[in-house]
């Protein structure tokens, strides 16, 4: 099939790609004329495993083309997915300006029968408003169909969450958007990946709900890890347990520092924002209640840290381990370890920060850190050193070797990723999140090996 793909940001250009990868001859478009040079030239403009040898691949095969042209997007397919970001506005609900944007540009082009498919996370009732609008501006008018195929892409995993799917979900207005989806998605319904063909407004509405379900999930979780410090549990056992329960399960129960990145924060506000214009008054608490525990996971380990340091951050040093919003990923944006970053800087610690893909992004936000080019250099001198980004590379850590760098042999584990017993044997003084207890005795061995 001919697919045009609109926005080459990350949800974009990983679509594009496994558009192509899936047999369909793809053109894909952006205004910014820079990302569209570099793509073109088989350059990924992101951290993303895997995806930059399927788009030379593709490129090779000439499955797939780049352009800046709406009119040449409108003529070539007769299937285009709207993949433009929808930011948070000041007061957090979602900005739609680009997509509207992107809208207005390819239908004016719009002259003959097409599909237009967004993939964007939006508020629900989004998309019947573009759908009038479509019309309205397309000289196809009526001939201008529209569905809602919203993504599930998790940053680092976004190939295979594109081509092994959990689920596919199609909210449209019309048989004849079925088919066409059917069709697009072919190869990947033959594999029994299921496919839920529904309404514009359920398909919107389980995006949102999806991130938000996955964010009180993490807050749920980080506010039992504030409980266990408060009555001296262990989260990391409690975890445990709960994974056990087949009801439960074990994913997005990690407890921490709390969850960042270009998604879920931006989309439970946004949630939050069309729950308020409906006056859904619960929810928006069950929301804003997500956020405000997600928020003060900061401040939790900001004041551990300045415990940690006697009562003042002021002149120490201090080395964070970890800055991108999660492992495998270099993206900076909302990110919890970074803002941490900022907030000791204020304090008036000196900042020495190591991660393994996200420096260059962070050096933009927060120029005035230092940053070391591996653990040992960050460490060097620091009177604490804070795990804020659990990438599986500090796993590897010998801590009897950084204990013969720094100042003190103290770690705050805000990921609680890190092998505390093997931390204190080397004589470090551990503070891991939820397992404050733990750390002070040494139950934390006996718990983590109860052989
Ligand atoms: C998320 C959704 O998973 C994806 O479906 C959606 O399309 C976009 O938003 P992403 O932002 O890439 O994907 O990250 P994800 O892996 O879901 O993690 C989000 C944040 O939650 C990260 O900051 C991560 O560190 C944090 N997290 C995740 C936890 O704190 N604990 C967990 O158990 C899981």
């Amino acid at each position: 099939m001919l697919v045009t793909v609109i926005g080459t940001g990350h949800i974009g250009v990983t679509h594009a790609v496994c558009m192509a990868e899936l047999g369909h001859d793809v053109l894909a478009m952006d205004v910014d004329e820079a990302m569209i040079a570099k793509v073109a030239r088989g350059e990924v403009p992101f951290f993303e495993p895997g995806l930059e040898p399927i788009l030379r691949k593709n490129l090779r095969d000439g499955r797939i083309r780049f352009t800046t042209s709406y009119r040449e997007a409108a003529d070539f397919g007769n299937v285009h997915f709207l993949c433009v970001g929808t930011p948070q506005t000041v007061g957090g609900a979602a900005d739609l300006s680009y997509i509207c944007a992107a809208l207005r540009g390819l239908a004016a082009h719009l002259k003959s029968r097409c599909l237009i498919v967004g993939r964007s996370t939006v508020p629900v009732g989004t998309a019947r408003m573009l759908l009038a609008r479509a019309r309205d501006l397309a000289p196809a008018g009526e001939r201008v169909d529209l569905a809602w195929n919203p993504e599930f892409l998790r940053e680092g995993f976004a190939v295979h969450d594109s081509l092994q799917p959990d689920r596919l979900v199609f909210g449209v207005t019309c048989d004849s958007a079925t088919r066409t989806l059917e069709q697009v998605y072919a190869k990947l319904l033959q594999r029994d990946v299921p496919g839920l063909f529904i309404d514009l407004e359920t398909a919107e509405l389980i995006k949102m709900s999806a991130n938000a379900f996955l964010a009180t999930r993490i807050s749920f979780i980080n506010a039992m890890a504030e409980v266990c410090d408060a009555v001296g549990a262990d989260v990391t056992q409690l975890v445990r347990a709960l994974s056990h329960d087949e009801r439960i399960g074990g994913r997005y129960l990690s407890p921490g520092l709390g969850f960042g990145g270009s998604c879920l924060p931006k989309d439970i506000r946004a949630f939050q924002a069309k729950a308020t214009s409906l006056g859904l008054g619960s929810v928006v608490d069950l929301l804003r209640s997500v956020d405000a525990i997600n928020m003060a996971r900061r401040a939790t380990v900001m004041d551990l840290a300045t415990r940690a340091l006697g009562g003042s951050l002021a002149g120490q040093r201090v080395a964070v381990l970890g800055v991108a919003f999660k492992p495998d990923s270099d993206d900076v944006r909302d990110s919890p370890a970074l803002d941490i970053c900022g907030r000791l800087e204020l304090a008036g610690a000196t900042v020495s920060v190591h991660d393994p893909a996200a420096m260059p992004n962070a050096a933009q936000v927060h120029p005035h850190l230092r940053y070391a080019q591996s653990v040992s250099e960050a460490a060097e001198g620091a009177h604490l050193v804070m795990h804020l980004t659990e990438w599986p590379d500090y796993q590897a850590i010998d801590p009897v070797a950084l204990g013969k760098v720094v100042a003190s042999r103290v770690l705050i584990d805000a990921r609680c990723a890190l092998d505390m017993p093997v931390w204190q044997a080397a004589s470090w003084t551990v503070h891991v999140l939820g397992r404050q207890r733990a750390a002070r005795t040494a139950l934390g061995r006996q718990l983590a090996d109860p052989a």
